[in-house]
């Protein structure tokens, strides 16, 4: 059964370079940057966000599935600047079934430093450990080899591969669905 007790109170987390804070409406304008950054959004398939006012209406509807307990959502915090550089979620928590579809995005200056790496091993070792969820799904533009390279390095595999499954800004899409199951999660440095 999913562990309730974070739904009542938000898990704060860290890791060695990173602290991971509840997404908030005060972090609006840096979703903002993010999401209207054409290197960012170009294989996400998600909407380009133009204004503030389209940042605090998804942090809104993040925010309410909160408190639905069928998503949590995360900043992603540099310590030693004290930046947000990024987000995590399990924007989609499957209850009946203990799983959880994450979604992420890093800022483009903070890309190749192993930050989303470290994020991934860190929340989902929580979701499996504290939150007791069974399994993991990520779906990505079959183009995105940043993300897949990052799910892969921790264990995530390639179940599927629809054809022109997603409408998208007038096209039809292909996606790829990757999954992780406890026991092939490598979360250690010798992996
Ligand atoms: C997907 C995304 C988060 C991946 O970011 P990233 O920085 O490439 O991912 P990582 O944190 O895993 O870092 C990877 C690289 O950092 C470097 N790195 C790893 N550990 C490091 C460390 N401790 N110190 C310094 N550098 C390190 C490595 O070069 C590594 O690449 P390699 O494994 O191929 O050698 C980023 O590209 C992004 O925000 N993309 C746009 C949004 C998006 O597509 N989101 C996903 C939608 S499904």
């Amino acid at each position: 059964m999913i562990n309730d007790i974070y739904f009542d109170k938000f898990p704060q987390l860290e890791s060695e370079r990173l602290i991971f804070r509840k997404l908030d409406l005060k972090d609006a304008l840096d979703i903002q940057l993010i999401r209207s950054n054409d290197n960012v959004i170009s294989f996400m398939d998600s909407e380009y966000h133009k204004t503030i006012k389209d940042s605090e209406n998804f942090i809104l509807k993040n925010l309410d599935r909160y408190k639905a307990k069928t998503g949590m959502f995360w900043a992603i915090i540099e310590k030693t600047e004290n930046i947000f550089i990024g987000d995590f979620a399990f924007w989609n928590i499957i209850r009946e079934n203990h799983r959880a579809e994450i979604g992420y995005t890093l800022k483009p200056d903070f890309w190749g430093k192993g930050y989303m790496t470290e994020t991934l091993i860190q929340l989902i070792d929580f979701g499996f450990k504290n939150l007791n969820l069974h399994s993991f799904e990520a779906e990505i533009n079959p183009k995105n080899t940043n993300s897949e390279k990052a799910l892969v390095k921790i264990g995530f595999k390639k179940e599927a591969y629809f054809k022109e499954n997603r409408y998208f800004n007038n096209e039809y899409l292909d996606s790829e669905i990757y999954s992780l199951l406890e026991t092939n999660f490598k979360k250690g440095k010798e992996n």
